[in-house]
């Protein structure tokens, strides 16, 4: 009841709805609207009441309850289930205990969204920052049937995903480094872990995980150089704008669902090539290849249709997977 209120009152914030028209609306009693609105107003949305005219949403305070994220989510089937926690070890280990938890796969498309970890993971075992309140962390289960070697791809699609919704919500413009961080002004503002359990030629389930900055201040002193968060990039460009997490969420949801769909039709990239390439920080740029058989350097040139970076190093053009390799800028941390 409470996300349909939600849904009813965002539609327009200029007018008021009668709480008349609520109850017929939604086939429920007046008691009923005037509590799912006091539980509203307690959870901190600001509904302005007016006797004889009826209730206007005046402010949304930037929280992720289910009812703040299912009210702004326009997917099909993505995030039809959300799982959310106030505190938890990691929304990734939390996914994969989802999808252990239950053979029939009835939890393909859940998301599950946390205001807190308390052992974020990154990748190659680092530890992913995650204090209460000030990014946005969550995780998509998924059970595709692809073959599991195809699977790294799917941190790529959810890397252009991020990098629409933050563009939708913020009017800012990241761009992509390879593989899959997003970066703004030669700074990380989005990581994302992509987990998969497998069979040699079977997936038993893909978690897809990612980690928006959002409203960080400051960094800890390892990251401080490299790390940035909108809040930080906003104010950089003169704009003071109010983030609300469910909102990039039910973005960068949106546009993972169409992205992936456009994937799983060929279980590649060659119709999202061009588009990764568009948001490709490191394209014509100076990287540095960390092979564990050697590195060198070269010029990245974008993707291929398997979502590999070609190199290109003079005599020959190299073709980057991701795993085990890195990639370094020449000049930076892009
Ligand atoms: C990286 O750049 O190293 C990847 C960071 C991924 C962090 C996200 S936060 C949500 C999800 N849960 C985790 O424990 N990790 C990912």
């Amino acid at each position: 009841m409470k996300t349909k209120i939600l849904q009813a009152l965002r539609q327009d914030s200029e007018v008021y709805i009668s709480g008349q028209q609520l109850c017929e609306q939604f086939g429920v009693s007046r008691t009923a609207v005037w509590k799912a609105i006091k539980q509203l107003q307690e959870a901190g949305y600001e509904i302005e009441a007016v006797r004889n005219r009826g209730y206007r949403l005046l402010a949304v305070p930037d929280i992720l309850s289910q009812s703040e994220i299912a009210s702004q989510l326009h997917t099909k089937w993505l995030g039809q289930n959300i799982r959310y926690f106030e505190e938890v070890d990691s929304t990734n280990t939390a996914a994969k205990r989802i999808a252990e938890e239950s053979g029939c796969a009835d939890w393909h498309g859940t998301v599950v969204v946390a205001e807190e970890q308390t052992a974020g993971k990154g990748r190659r075992g680092r530890f992913w920052s995650s204090p209460r309140g000030t990014g946005l962390f969550f995780s998509i289960l998924l059970k595709p049937q692809i073959e599991p070697g195809n699977a790294s791809m799917l941190t790529l699609v959810k890397g252009m995903a991020t990098v629409k919704g933050i563009a939708q919500v913020t009017g800012l413009r990241p761009q992509i480094k390879w593989p899959n961080d997003v970066v703004l002004n030669g700074k990380k503002l989005v990581g994302i872990l992509t987990e998969m359990s497998a069979q040699v030629d079977y997936v038993n389930h893909i978690v897809v995980g990612t980690g928006i900055n959002v409203h960080q201040a400051d960094f800890p002193q390892e990251i401080a150089k490299t790390a940035t968060s909108l809040k930080l990039e906003l104010q950089e460009a003169g704009r003071n704008v109010q983030i609300s997490r469910a909102e990039l969420l039910a973005a960068a949801l949106f546009y993972f669902e169409q992205y992936y769909e456009t994937y799983l039709q060929t279980q590649d990239l060659s119709a999202l090539q061009e588009e990764y390439n568009s948001m490709l920080a490191n394209i014509g740029r100076g990287v540095r290849v960390l092979d564990p058989l050697g590195e060198y350097e070269g010029t990245a040139l974008g993707i291929d249709n398997k979502g590999q970076l070609l190199v290109d190093r003079g005599k020959e053009v190299s073709e980057v997977s991701s795993g085990e390799v890195s990639v370094r800028g020449i000049y930076g941390y892009v």
